[in-house]
């Protein structure tokens, strides 16, 4: 059998897919530009995870032991910090493994999926994954949800929708009022709240009254363990058992298991250098307003949009890419968008503040070269 009959076999959809567009390692980085980088387009936390959970993954003995498949401990863990009981849990390898499991739960072969860009891109990702099929309904100017537009969207075989708050690449939050809105479409609506400890706000509190709720967190940000890859989910006890069910055995592995509760019992430590970046994020927001050239948008998260002005030449080539560019040539990393409608903006994490430092005096020395 020839690879052309092999790959004529592949799933329709699939063979031609693109792929996530992932950030490149930083060891590849710093080796192929020879100097040490200010990595700020990944929304990763610069303070590193918790002491507490390195300490534990360094003396921990069971590597050899396949992980709990009902995530006993760290649920329990959870629970106190959540306020849910530990039924309304259910943890992933990463909060992105939770969305995944939300459609193979809820999507058939051709239902659709809402989706609000500009938004994360794992949602356009994965639901083409699932044999799904995506309907956009655009933010409004601002990056408001289009509630309205997303109404009118719905047909009989809507089953989900994501909404990001807050929002990325916005920093948008989605308000309760909001929420409950979505809610009464009675379909499935799931609140990714990756950014839940920089915003402080939540819809969490609604889920009692909303079975169709499901609430997604993560460690990837707050706690530093981004590369350990651990999320969870908070719903309703019957849909929380399903995805239980559905998941992979052992989606969560040991290291993740143990680091997250480790970072749990080392809460107020991770939660303190949240604070240092929420203060770092506002610093950077005015740094980068003083700029003329950058029109950067209010966030709640760790991350600020900004828009970049064209410059010069016109066409595909935005003054936001060559910005991009050029701070890269200097070790700075910043997110560019090749999607319509962000082509001229760059997402920029917030860092330490030597980072905020190196990327004010950069931003400038980069403009006046391009
Ligand atoms: C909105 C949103 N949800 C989920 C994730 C992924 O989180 P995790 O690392 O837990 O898979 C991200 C990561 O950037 C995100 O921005």
């Amino acid at each position: 059998m020839d690879i052309d009959r092999v790959e004529r076999l592949i799933r329709p959809g699939l063979a031609t897919m693109r792929g996530y567009d992932p950030v490149e390692p930083i060891d590849v980085l710093e080796r192929e530009l020879g100097r040490r980088i200010v990595k700020l387009d990944g929304n990763e936390n610069p303070y590193l995870s918790s002491p507490r959970a390195r300490e534990v993954l360094a003396r921990f003995p069971y590597y050899h032991i396949y992980p709990d498949p009902l995530q006993r401990k760290l649920r329990e863990a959870l629970s106190d910090y959540t306020g849910f009981p530990p039924q309304n849990i259910v943890c992933g390898n990463g909060s992105d493994d939770l969305i995944d499991l939300v459609l193979r739960l809820f999507v058939c072969d051709g239902d659709e999926v809402l989706n609000a860009p500009p938004t994360f891109g794992m949602y356009p990702f994965l639901v083409t994954l699932s044999g799904g099929r995506l309907v956009d309904v655009p933010r409004l100017s601002g990056f408001a949800l289009d509630v309205e537009g997303l109404r009118q969207a719905m047909t009989p075989r809507t089953r989900v929708i994501f909404v990001a708050s807050p929002n990325n690449p916005t920093g948008d939050v989605a308000s309760t009022e909001e929420v409950r809105q979505l809610l009464d479409m009675e379909i499935i609506v799931a609140v990714d709240e990756a950014y839940f400890e920089f915003a402080s706000e939540t819809v969490a509190s609604l889920i009692p009254e909303y079975p169709n709720l499901i609430v997604l967190r993560t460690f990837s940000k707050w706690a530093g363990l981004a590369g350990v890859r651990v999320g969870y989910a908070l719903c309703h006890e019957k849909l929380s058992s399903h995805l239980l069910t559905i998941k992979q055995p052992y989606n969560v592995n040991v290291a993740g298991e143990a680091a997250a509760v480790a970072s749990l019992q080392d809460a107020d430590y991770l939660l303190s250098n949240v604070d240092k970046l929420r203060a770092e994020r506002d610093r950077m927001t005015e740094g980068l307003a003083s700029f003329a050239f950058l029109h950067p948008h209010q966030s709640k998260a760790n991350f600020v949009l900004c828009r970049v002005d064209q410059k010069g030449r016109s066409g595909d080539e935005t003054a936001a890419r060559r910005l991009r560019d050029g701070l890269r040539g200097r070790g700075i990393l910043v997110r560019f968008y090749e999607s319509d409608g962000l082509r001229d903006c760059l997402r920029i994490s917030a860092g330490l503040p030597e980072d905020t430092d190196a990327l004010l005096e950069a931003l400038g020395e980069v403009w006046n070269e391009l």
